[in-house]
């Protein structure tokens, strides 16, 4: 077994992870980062429509007011605190991308380009067509990568993640397997950041790849590390019929419009204000509604973006043009696109301040893999990358500081020891004519059904009871290949695990609250309660298995909790 020593070692190559990495190595630490994917192929790539900017130039607009529109949105779960560093942090992590790099769309004087997302009173999102996180994710990515910058840092690349190290009460880094080799090792390191990202796969369908599968929370939970507001899944309103990809809300923040399958534009039933650019949960529920009370063509409703033009569609909508084109055979500056609401982002994650530390010293998190909280009970739609910028970056300008001084502490070989063991269990499994992928399927489709968008009680405890013969089903289920190169059946079984632990504690969080805030709803209690229910719900799991629920308070700074309207 190879050991490997790092003062900082940051899990995950998404935007969370790579500004992270950044941050660290500008204050002069040894800084390693690991990646189950290559880090330009992480989810942050899918993040299409843009990024808030609050505080850049006028369109940002002043902080206050983007801090406002995120209490609102969250319905008031959300920490004011957070939201309120979130905010003023935000806009120049917003110049910081632009002087790296990103090249951001245009008005015709040359100024930023600015486009109004969900939620929003004004248009204050910054966006590069609609590959905006992409575009971040390549520039960040090259700037880590300058020699001329940053002393080469470490990329373990292709490496999976299988355990963090917990040892003395402190995080030491993590267990991983190289995907190439099949050999386990530690990679050790005095702070461990992190940043591995959502969940979305849990739920059948998602627009999230098929890499966003809750690997970082289920292991920082399986430590020790509290997880906070698991019940609050974002669910996108627009996403494509057939394939769950994502369209993005920049497509109704340039003017597109919702229709039924009687040509209306449904929104005005419920959100007369601010129409299709209400908050993302309000705008599913709607589309939702309109498909269970009949109008809809084949579970969809509509998105018309006829009336903006193909010279529009082609110079902010590009990719939108190309996804109908290519995967549904539809023109959508002549024809309407089939949309309904599906899984996007997972608001709740590991609990941590606003410097993304755990109550586990040593332990960080940034990124959707965290609760910082910022998103509440709901996200603002472009609140996600700037929250991966402002709180990777914090959570490295604490960790590396915290860090210095504390020596290296040898891990014992039995940390690795454990994940053989649990590898050899799998390996050695005889097939039994079930199939992970098979389980994963009916975990997604079971979590889609029983806990969506409109939960009642019935579906969510028959959805404890189905999770319990999945897990059966998973502790018996063996992989195909056997061998050590490359072996994705071993991972998608390890995989399969983190998320049967996330959809527990989705599930669990859900049946406890009882109320409706933001993207929890529950049809038994139609009414945000804030006299009962103006907390965040808490799981931590005990050194002797056991699983505590708890509570903590929503720090309020400014703004008291009011009636939500759109
Ligand atoms: O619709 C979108 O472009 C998604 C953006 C986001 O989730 O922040």
């Amino acid at each position: 077994m190879a050991v490997y020593e790092h003062d900082v070692l940051v899990i995950g190559g998404g935007l969370a992870g790579m500004r992270a990495a950044i941050a660290a190595q500008q204050l002069g630490a040894d800084v390693a980062m690991v990646s189950k994917v290559h880090p330009v192929r992480s989810h942050s790539n899918a993040a299409q429509g843009g990024i808030n900017g609050p505080g850049v130039g006028e369109d940002g607009g002043p902080w206050e007011e983007h801090a406002f529109e995120t209490t609102k949105a969250s319905d008031y779960l959300g920490d004011q605190d957070a939201i309120t560093v979130l905010a003023q942090d935000g806009g120049g992590e917003v110049l910081q991308m632009e002087h790296w790099g990103v090249v951001f769309s245009r008005k015709p004087d040359g100024r930023m380009a600015v486009r109004r997302f969900g939620g929003m009173g004004k248009a204050r999102t910054f966006f590069v067509g609609a590959i905006t996180g992409q575009a971040i994710l390549h520039v960040l990515y090259e700037q880590l990568m300058h020699p001329a910058r940053f002393k080469a840092m470490r990329m373990y690349e292709e490496w999976f993640v299988t355990s963090l190290i917990v040892d003395d009460g402190q995080c030491r880094g993590c267990v991983a397997l190289n995907i190439r080799t099949g050999e386990l090792h530690a990679i050790t390191a005095k702070a461990t950041i992190v940043c591995t990202g959502g969940l979305g796969r849990v739920y059948e369908p998602s627009t999230n790849a098929l890499i966003c599968t809750g690997d970082g929370i289920a292991q920082a939970y399986r430590v020790g590390a509290p997880i906070m507001d698991m019940e609050m899944v974002q669910i996108h309103p627009t996403t494509l019929k057939g394939t769950g990809v994502l369209i993005t809300e920049g497509a109704r923040g340039e003017g597109a419009y919702l229709l039924n399958k009687d040509g209306e534009r449904f929104m005005q039933k419920y959100a007369p204000n601010m129409m299709e650019l209400a908050s993302r949960d309000v705008v599913s529920r709607a589309e939702q509604t309109e498909i269970d009370e009949g109008r809809d063509v084949d579970g969809c409703v509509f998105l018309d973006m006829r009336h903006l033009g193909e010279q529009l569609i082609k110079e902010r909508l590009e990719e939108i043009y190309e996804i109908a084109r290519d995967l549904v055979n539809i023109d959508i500056a002549k024809e309407l696109l089939p949309i309904l609401p599906g899984v996007h982002y997972i608001m709740g994650g590991i609990k941590t301040d606003v410097d993304g530390l755990t109550p586990v010293p040593g332990l960080y998190s940034a990124g959707e893999a965290a609760c910082v909280s910022v998103h509440g009970a709901n996200r603002v739609g472009a609140n996600s990358l700037l929250d991966t910028l402002v709180f990777g970056r914090r959570a490295a300008e604490h960790a590396v500081p915290w860090l210095q001084g504390k020596a290296f502490r040898p891990v014992p070989e039995s940390v690795v020891e454990k994940d053989r063991a649990m590898i050899r269990g799998i390996l050695d499994r005889p097939m039994n004519g079930d199939r992970v992928a098979k389980i994963r399927r009916d975990m997604g489709v079971s979590m889609s059904a029983n806990v969506g968008i409109f939960r009642v009680p019935e579906r969510l405890n028959k959805q404890v009871d189905e999770l319990k013969a999945l897990r059966a089903r998973y502790e018996k289920v063996g992989v195909e290949d056997k061998g050590k190169v490359f072996n994705t059946d071993l991972l998608f079984h390890i995989e399969l695990g983190y998320m049967l632990d996330c959809a527990d504690m989705i599930t669990k969080s859900a049946i406890e609250r009882k109320e409706s805030r933001g993207a929890h709803t529950r049809l038994d209690y139609p009414d945000r309660n804030d006299a009962e229910w103006l907390k965040h719900i808490v799981l931590t799991k005990q050194p002797d298995g056991s699983e505590k629920m708890s509570y903590l308070p929503v720090t309020i700074t400014q703004w008291q909790p009011q009636e939500r309207k759109y």
